[in-house]
Parts: C-alpha cells; structure tokens; sequence
C-alpha cells in the first residue's frame, strides 16, 4: 500500500506541528503563552448560542448546500453595511474560510497551474495548493517596507500562462500589513490585464488600527474577476463553530463551486443557526469592541517587542499578527528550545516559526510569527520570555 505523492509532499501546518512540544511542556508543568495560532481567548458572544436555542429544531437536518436561507440572507445585509454588493445569491455558506479557499482555488485551477501569492503569506495557502497539485509563486513583501504591496514589476516577474489567480488576505496573516485602495486596485488591475482571477481573503476586515480603512477588493471593477473568502471565526471569536463564505458575483464560477458543495453536503447546521443569532443581534458597536480591544493587544505587543535588542519588525496596521525577526539563527530552534529549555517562573511562550509561511525555500528561517490573541498582560508577559528566551538560547 502507498501513500499519495500529494501527501507524501504536503507540508505540516506550521503553526500546529509544534504543537507536541507544548503539550509535552505542560506535562512538565509549565504554563505555555499561546501566541502559535490565531486562536483568540474572547468569549464567543451568547447570541450564538441563544439563537440555536430559541430556534432549537427536533432533527438536525442537512440544509441547502449553500447554506440555511436565513443565514445567507443575514451575510447578504452584513455585506450591504459594508457596501460590498453582495445579494443573497452570491453567498455560499461555506465550512470556515478555509473551505471557501479550497473551493475557489479547485474552481478556477487544475493541477500544475500557479497561483500568485504575497510572501510572507497565511501558511494554508501553502497546504491548500499542495493538496490540489498547484504550484504558488511568490512575490515578496519587505519588513523594511511594512510589508508594503511589492511592485507590478515583481508580479510579471512570477506571471506566466499557467497563472490562475493572485490570492492574497488583507488584513494580512502573518505581517499586520493593511492595504491602500492604490495597493488593492493594483492587484485588481494587474488580474485584469492578465486575465486571472482574484481570491481576496477579508477575515479580518473588521481588525483595521489608527483609524485605517479596509479596502475591499469589491469596491473594484469587474466583479466577476473576484472571489472574496470570509469567515466567523475571528470576527466572532468562533474560530470552532467552522462557518465561512464563498461569495462571488460571478455566476458562472459560483456554479462551478457549488459542485463542490453538493458534494460534501452542507456546512455544519447548528452552527449555521448560531451565525444567525450573531449577524442578526451584533452590530457596529461590537465590531468596534472587537477591534479596539486587539489595538490595545497590539499596542501591547509594539511596546514588548521593542524593548528587545536586535529584532526588527513593523507596527502592525490591522488582523492580530506581528511577524517579527528576531536575533537567532533558527527560528524553528528556538522555539522549541523555548519550550524544552526554556522559562521564567514556571511559565514560557509559543509562537509560529515563520518558514512555512513563505513559499520560496529558505526563507523565513529567523522570523516568527505573534498573534496577540491574549490579554495585554499576558502579551507582555510572554513579550518578556521571548525577549530573555533570546538571550539564553544565544548563550548555550
Ligand atoms: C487569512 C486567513 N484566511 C482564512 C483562515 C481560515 O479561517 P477559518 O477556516 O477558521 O474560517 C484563516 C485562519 O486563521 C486566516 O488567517
């Protein structure tokens, strides 16, 4: 019996595959910072669960492949409050963001073609095209740019007949990086001229800082040319509840994902309801909650992190990401030294080594990746491991 090439060539996800050395930390008894994975400590809102309450059903039946109707109508005016266009037809309620990128990276190419990307990039990309046999090619974003859109002339530079598409998350996973409206056009313009779809990943359009602005790729022409991928899961701290959305206004390709739909059936029910509850009961004054609370967690984590020598990084601008390099000659190695070796008082950090968010080899080697999903004390508090983890790991 064999494996598949496909598995066989698949990297680990790179913010989990550590995750044993943690594990194995605690068993050891310490206390282990979680800023590895994007997993934020807020309280799911009690109107997800209200809902599924008061709309408590006697069978837990498969709904539409496209979602329960009620659901896709409650995006269709979420999307209006953010002038995004989107009617209830365009919206394909999908299991996580993650589901609706694999349904348009299998909609729209087969395999040995190329998917641009913008590296640094959200490492799934990485594992969703190694899944479907597609290849990525990279453009880079600088550190010393702010991780700044790179040039259409770096675009042509990986373009080539097999390109499919440019998916790109903004706000970014990993750099923090947000978007101008000149940035977001420029990739819009340059799919134009090139023929190509474009995947704009906009989970964490909420989370924008110092009053930026996000730019959806929606505010561009020609519609039909974009697919925006969405999700839940940070929004509404229900990263576990596994809803996201595939909308598009191309019907054509919505028809062509929604083969893919049918296919597994539907997305999980009772969660469906709860989202409900959420995008029907929460409103702007939530939101505005939401991000100030992760501007202060960023503020925390900016005001930590350059108290360490040697580190370089940019204040990030919007998600809940810092990527970050730091003084050491592994970033891999030192963070399981940080949780083999390593702690202050019983209590040491995990973070995501930051290699597996670039596609080009090599890269990555001594960065990390934060994601300030705690509270700003324990931010603070894991900040200082990592800045005395530094030292020690340099000195053995
Ligand atoms: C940029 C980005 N896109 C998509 C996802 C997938 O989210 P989910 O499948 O939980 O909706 C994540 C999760 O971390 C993400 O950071």
């Amino acid at each position: 019996m064999n494996f598949s090439q496909r598995a066989l060539n698949m990297q680990e996800s790179p913010i989990r595959k550590l995750i044993p050395y943690a594990e194995n930390a605690k068993k050891n008894g310490k206390k282990v910072y979680h800023l590895n994975i994007g997993q934020p400590d807020l309280e799911t809102p009690k109107e997800f669960y209200d809902y599924i309450e008061s709309n408590r059903q006697k069978v837990i039946s498969y709904s539409h492949s496209a979602g329960l109707p009620e659901l896709r109508e409650a995006f269709a005016d979420y999307y209006k409050r953010w002038n995004m266009g989107f009617e209830y037809e365009d919206i394909m309620i999908t299991t996580g963001g993650s589901e609706a990128i694999i349904f348009a990276l299998s909609a729209i190419a087969d395999p040995g073609d190329e998917i641009i990307v913008i590296e640094p990039f959200y490492a799934n990309y990485r594992g969703f095209a190694e899944m479907l046999n597609l290849k990525l090619k990279a453009v880079r974003a600088l550190p010393e740019n702010g991780y700044a859109l790179p040039s259409k002339e770096e675009f042509e530079k990986v373009y080539s007949e097999k390109t499919r598409a440019v998916i790109f998350s903004n706000p970014s996973n990993p750099t923090g990086a947000v978007y101008t409206s000149e940035e977001v056009k420029r990739i819009v313009d340059f799919a134009e001229e090139k023929d190509i779809f474009v995947i704009s990943d906009e989970v964490y359009k909420e989370f924008t800082f110092d009053g930026r602005k996000h730019v959806s790729v929606m505010e561009f022409e020609p519609k039909e040319r974009f697919i925006v991928v969405d999700s839940i899961s940070k929004r509404y701290s229900a990263c576990g509840a596994r809803i996201g959305v595939f909308a598009t206004k191309n019907k054509k390709l919505f028809a062509q994902a929604m083969k893919f739909a049918q296919s597994r059936l539907c997305s999980p029910v009772v969660a469906q309801l709860g989202t409900v509850g959420l995008l029907k009961n929460l409103d702007e004054k939530y939101t505005e909650e939401m991000k100030n609370i992760y501007q202060q967690r960023r503020d925390a984590v900016y005001e930590e992190l350059s108290k360490i020598e040697g580190i370089s990084f940019k204040k990030p601008q919007g998600s809940f990401y810092v990527s970050v390099e730091l003084p050491v000659d592994d970033s891999e190695e030192f963070v399981k030294f940080l949780l083999n070796d390593f702690d202050i008082d019983g209590e040491t950090a995990m973070v995501a080594p930051l290699n597996g968010f670039y596609a080009t080899e090599g890269s990555g080697k001594k960065e990390i990746r934060i994601a300030y999903v705690l509270e700003p004390q324990a931010i603070k508090k894991a900040c200082r491991i990592i800045k005395e983890g530094i030292k020690a790991y340099n000195e053995k």
